[in-house]
């Protein structure tokens, strides 16, 4: 038993030699692995041409774009704001002849539910003398057959108004 005292504790201790300088190694393995891969992408993230504030935009930019009508082509996230106050602005109001086209041709066209045609001089002479405002006015809260607005109860009474100056412009 004692002399396999001295073997066994000399066996210990090259063993922990071996373990420390496997530790060693690994760890100066590491840094040195480290160091290379910082170096390299360091070098590659300081190439100037890549660090230019287009090369820099084209790699964090949106995937999507927007482009405006006759404008140069801007990230999506600049673009938001101009679309949406695009949107909040109102409808544009509809002229007289899109309106009659829309709404009031269904009846003054035909001359549904006895509606005066329209380029019916005789039908309309009558009428057109009462005045535009009248006229108007008759429209907006409806007339015999005609219901409020002639049923375009979305539209403004300046569109009913520039539909009447239509319809009176091309009966007269
Ligand atoms: C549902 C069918 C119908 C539609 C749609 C219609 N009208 Fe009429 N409209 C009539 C009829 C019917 C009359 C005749 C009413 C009467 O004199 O009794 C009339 C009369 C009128 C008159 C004469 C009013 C007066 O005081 O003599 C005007 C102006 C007129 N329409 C404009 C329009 C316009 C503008 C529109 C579209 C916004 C429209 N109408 C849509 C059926 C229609």
């Amino acid at each position: 038993m004692s002399a396999a005292q001295p073997n066994a504790s000399s066996n210990a201790v090259s063993l922990a030699i071996w373990i420390a300088v496997g530790t060693v190694a690994l760890v100066i393995g590491i840094i040195m692995l480290t160091r290379l891969a910082v170096s390299s992408y360091g070098s590659r993230s300081l190439d100037p041409a890549a660090m230019t504030p287009e090369a820099l935009a084209a790699r964090i930019g949106p995937v999507a774009k927007v482009q405006l009508e006759g404008a140069a082509p801007v990230a999506a996230a600049a673009a938001a704001p101009k679309v949406a106050a695009v949107a909040a602005a109102p409808a544009k109001a509809k002229d007289g002849k899109s309106v009659y086209d829309t709404v009031c041709m269904a009846c003054h066209m035909t001359g549904a539910a006895n509606a005066p045609k329209l380029g019916d001089k005789a039908a309309w002479a009558p009428r057109i003398k009462t005045g535009n405002d009248a006229l108007v006015a008759s429209v907006i809260k409806g007339k015999g057959a005609m219901p409020p607005k002639g049923g375009g109860t979305a539209l403004s009474d300046a569109e009913i108004k520039a539909a009447v100056e239509y319809i009176v412009a091309q009966s007269k």
